[in-house]
């Protein structure tokens, strides 16, 4: 945020905060009089109540306890920025109490207008999760993107040394050695090709329907497992469009299913192996720490075995793979193309249920 709201004007309407609107973060101003004087977005939500009833209320109210309240002021008021934040329970009309991380900080010198921010548990924790997960991968990515360059340069020559090698021997049995170099060559070529896949074919920005990117996975898929593999559609009809690279999605919608429907090898032959795409429109949800209004969700639910444990913190990283056949990419390429169009991924996994969620901004 470049232009800083200005706090020290008081009873400034609520469009000079208007920037807050955009954080995950929960943002209450306190009055003097230690009456709510304004609250972001994300605090009407944490809140479970609208800001024009916020507005003017006791703050204490809020908190089922109110000596967190008072100790939470003390250390405002103290000016104690190094204090870890407090975590304190809020009281919701009508829904259950919420607990959240709760910091507070003074506004003006004498400590009477204080700032306070609210961050939901739950959310810090995913948070520092994604943010570990796109930390690692992305340093990941970038040493095998420079890798797979280093590769992909001789490949060409080996491979056109070995033809040359080819058409000089005379002997069949000679030429099977050659015919070796020559495949397993091309099969290093296709991958460092899908490796570098991501970074080369320009991205084409357009408008895309979520539902039309699930008919394409689910009939390429079906395709694929003619037999034994059920998938459902359950999707939202209320489900606006959104703008992206739709064939990126395509792909990155495309890997999960494809492994769902790989991971289902078993209950495919036993008949009850089951894919449900889901759709729902997500409203107020952080996106790779950015607060985002409106957004699409789309979830690849499957009956299978569920990712192996010991898979569970590595499944994002490339060339990480459970299966004997497995290259390792499909997740590593869905997570870029998602990230490339602002969306974020992650996975809940239990035998018998695993969900694939993807978040894409629709605004
Ligand atoms: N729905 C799922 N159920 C169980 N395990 C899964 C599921 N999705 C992914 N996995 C596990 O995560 C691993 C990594 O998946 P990823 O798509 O990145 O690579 P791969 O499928 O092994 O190879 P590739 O997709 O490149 O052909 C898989 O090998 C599998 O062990
Ligand atoms: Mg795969």
């Amino acid at each position: 945020m470049s232009a800083a709201p200005d706090f020290g004007r008081l009873a400034s309407p609520a469009d000079d905060y208007s920037g807050l609107d955009l954080l995950a973060t929960g943002v209450l101003v306190i009055e003097a009089d230690r009456t709510v004087g304004y609250a972001n977005q994300s605090a009407e939500v944490l809140l479970d109540t609208s800001r024009r009833h916020l507005i003017g209320q006791p703050v204490r109210r809020l908190f089922t306890d109110e000596h967190q309240f008072e100790r939470l002021m003390q250390s405002a008021a103290a000016g104690d920025l190094a204090q870890p934040p407090h975590v304190v329970e809020l009281r919701r009309p009508l829904r259950e109490p919420l607990v959240v991380q709760a910091m507070a900080s003074a506004l003006d010198e004498q400590g009477r207008r204080l700032l306070l921010e609210l961050t939901e548990i739950e959310q810090q924790l995913r948070v520092t999760r994604e943010d570990r997960q796109l930390g690692l991968s992305e340093a990941n990515r970038q040493l095998l993107r420079n890798l797979a360059h280093e590769i992909r340069n001789p490949l060409g020559g080996i491979r056109g040394a070995a033809q040359l090698l080819e058409r000089e021997l005379p002997l069949r049995e000679q030429r099977e050695f050659t015919q070796v170099i020559i495949a397993e060559a091309d099969r290093l070529q296709s991958l460092v090709d899908r490796l570098l896949a991501p970074h080369r074919a320009p991205r084409v920005v357009a408008e895309y329907s979520v539902h039309e990117i699930c008919e394409r996975v689910r009939a390429v898929i079906l395709a694929e497992f003619p037999r034994g593999l059920e998938i459902q559609r359950d999707y939202d009809a209320s489900m606006p469009s959104g703008r992206g690279d739709k064939e990126q999605l395509i792909q990155a919608v495309l890997n999960i299913v494809r492994n769902a429907a790989q991971a289902l090898a078993g209950r495919i032959a036993d008949g009850d192996a089951q894919v449900i795409l889901r759709t729902r429109v997500a409203r107020h949800v952080a996106i790779a720490r950015r607060h985002v209004r409106l957004a699409a969700e789309l979830t690849v639910i499957d009956n299978g075995p569920g990712v192996a444990e010991e898979l569970k913190d590595r499944i994002f990283f490339p060339l990480v793979s459970g299966r004997d056949d497995g290259t390792g990419l499909g997740l590593t390429l869905a997570q870029a193309f998602v990230l490339a169009n602002d969306g974020s991924i992650e996975f809940d996994s239990k035998p018998g249920r695993t969900a694939f969620r993807i978040l894409m901004p629709l605004t």
